[in-house]
């Protein structure tokens, strides 16, 4: 009889059912004191509960077995401390090992490793640490739980070190250490894990694909998201709508945005998120309307936008400059949907009305906004002031954006370019003795550009690349023939404590250019090229890029720290205006 109790207890899916088999388990006397198999039903349903995702229960019973006179064993801590994990719980899960040490329990590996989660979930990764060490016994449960313990707090150092002195690692090891280099920015380390991963015969499973993916979409990686893409179609893969979500955004990322709708369209599911990521990569290329026609769409189908939607719309209006449409949208937050407009919808409208030349009435939003505008909101204002040239209202930006970041590079070189380019340089050295009085670092350029596969990056000024002496004579080349078709270096922004002469040569060692001159080496004649580049992409370099597409016929697709910008033919799809 109790072997099909323990049956129904495991295939049970509904915590309602599970409440049930208990009554019964109680009213035939098998939880109370005397039953000889009393411990393994109220271990059977703590660890039910748990896994139904009713842990208090689990708490409850574990009350019941110690009050009805049972002793705990290794399994009944391994299972309730499961369950303060997922509260989590941590005082309860405290006293649980408090108890387990005075039973002489603490020695197991099933506990030890209970305990080891236990104490990394609920905040103490150095209690965690500590148990791991001491422990004589460790199985691929112990490493995983450290692994994901420092990739939960981005401690990724920490997360390696552990993965290597692993003895045999698991496909759960690889997941999340794979993850965590994604989640922290490190995508070519997490694209490098990949392929090792899959060396050494481990079958990725949906979660690492979905961080294969944002890594991929992070740089820019066009090749290796397509190869996940083709990957996921060969093995006759299910795309739900995590896996599908993560396509459209490497492929709005990787500047092929179209593959992206594909993806969306033929999507049987799509959740809150997936409508969004599709919305802001629209957004992104500059197609505000079909943008806005999707956000429409999702609204009648019957998914209620959140405040991060809302922020994908107005940065679309915000995109393609239209600004009528921002306004009713901002509105229709709160007329709608009862959200209050955050701190980010006061900067996108700021963004908006500023970027379209209506410098007086972003300022009053910003003057009467409900909280204090955070630096992103300035930044938004400022830059609006910079493209309209209007100085005076630049200044009183700056002076708010000081204030709120001291140490920020960008703002200092914004007010410097501001300054220059209308003719007041000795404010723009004024800046600049500030910027080095207080040790203000800028932030190097660096692009991205992949090439067969391979990711390679230039730095501005770089001359660590092994073609350099080929790319900087490709550059030279290119200077000449879009001289021919007008171009005239831009010294205007230039930055730099150099003399006039020098300028240029700065100017020709910019990444993109770099970059540029690589791609044009390194693949065939009218081969699309793709950047990604970590700043604002900068008038010059822009001005240069859209005659090379034009003189050497290439569409050039560039991703900057904002938007998307691809030139065809002599022109942007950024109208110059970004
Ligand atoms: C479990 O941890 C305790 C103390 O933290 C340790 O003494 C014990 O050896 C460990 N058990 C195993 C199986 O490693
Ligand atoms: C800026 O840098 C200084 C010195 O490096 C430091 O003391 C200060 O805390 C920093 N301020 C902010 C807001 O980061």
């Amino acid at each position: 009889m109790s072997s099909n109790f323990s049956t129904l207890i495991l295939r049970c899916s509904d915590p309602k059912h599970l409440r049930e088999i208990q009554a019964v388990l109680t009213a035939g006397g098998l939880l109370l004191s005397g039953s000889s198999s009393g411990v393994f039903f109220h271990n059977s349903l703590i660890r039910a509960y748990t896994r139904l995702s009713s842990p208090c229960s689990s708490l409850l019973l574990f009350s019941d077995l110690l009050r009805s006179g049972f002793l705990p064993d290794s399994h009944s801590f391994s299972f309730i401390l499961k369950a303060c994990s997922l509260i989590p719980a941590r005082f309860t899960g405290l006293s649980a090992h408090a108890l387990a040490f005075k039973l002489g329990l603490d020695s197991d590996l099933f506990v030890n490793n209970s305990l080891i989660h236990f104490h990394s979930v609920t905040g103490v990764i150095a209690d965690a640490r500590l148990l791991f060490d001491r422990s004589y016994q460790r199985d691929s449960v112990s490493y995983n739980s450290m692994i994901s313990a420092y990739v939960r707090v981005g401690d990724l150092g920490n997360a390696r070190n552990v993965f290597d002195e692993m003895p045999t690692r698991d496909g759960i090891s690889w997941s999340a250490i794979i993850a965590g280099y994604a989640q922290g920015g490190a995508s070519k380390e997490a694209l490098r894990l990949f392929s090792r991963m899959q060396e050494e015969g481990f079958v990725p499973e949906g979660k690492t694909l979905v961080s294969v993916l944002a890594a991929c979409a992070h740089m820019g990686a066009l090749e290796q998201g397509k190869w996940v893409h083709g990957y996921l179609r060969s093995n006759g893969a299910k795309i739900d709508v995590f896996l599908g979500t993560a396509l459209i955004d490497m492929y709005a990322k990787c500047g092929e945005v179209d593959l992206g709708l594909k993806v969306f369209d033929e999507m049987p599911e799509k959740n809150l998120l997936a409508w969004t990521t599709m919305i802001k990569g629209l957004g992104m290329h500059g197609r505000g309307e079909e943008a806005l026609q999707l956000f429409s769409e999702m609204e009648r189908s019957g998914v209620v936008p959140d405040d991060i939607a809302f922020i994908g719309a107005l940065c679309a209006c915000t995109h393609a400059g239209l600004v009528d449409r921002g306004r009713q949208i901002f509105d229709s937050m709160y007329h709608c949907y009862g959200l209050r407009p955050k701190v980010e919808h006061y900067g996108c409208m700021v963004d908006l009305l500023a970027r379209n030349g209506l410098l007086n009435e972003a300022k009053e939003l910003v003057d009467c906004m409900p909280m204090e505008p955070d630096a992103s909101v300035w930044g938004a204002f400022m830059a609006g002031c910079r493209f309209y040239r209007n100085v005076e209202l630049a200044e009183y930006a700056v002076k708010h954006l000081i204030q709120l970041e001291p140490n920020s590079s960008g703002v200092y070189v914004l007010l410097a370019n501001i300054y220059a380019s209308s003719g007041r340089h000795a404010d723009a050295k004024m800046v600049r003795y500030l910027m080095k009085k207080k040790r203000i670092e800028k932030i190097p350029g660096c692009t991205l550009v992949e090439i067969r596969g391979i990711v390679h990056q230039f730095l501005v000024g770089d001359t660590s690349h092994a073609q350099i002496k080929d790319i900087l004579m490709k550059w030279d080349e290119i200077e000449d023939r879009i001289r021919l078709a007008g171009y005239v270096p831009n010294k205007k922004e230039v930055l730099l404590d150099i003399n006039e002469d020098e300028k240029e040569d700065a100017l020709g060692r910019h990444s993109e250019k770099l970059a540029i001159a690589f791609a044009l080496i390194s693949t065939e004649d009218g081969a699309t090229i793709r950047l990604v580049k970590n700043l604002r992409v900068c008038t010059d370099c822009h001005d240069a890029t859209k005659l090379i597409s034009k003189v050497y016929e290439r569409e050039i697709v560039v991703r900057d720290r904002t938007r998307f910008h691809l030139f065809k033919d002599g022109s942007c799809t950024c109208k110059d205006f970004w």
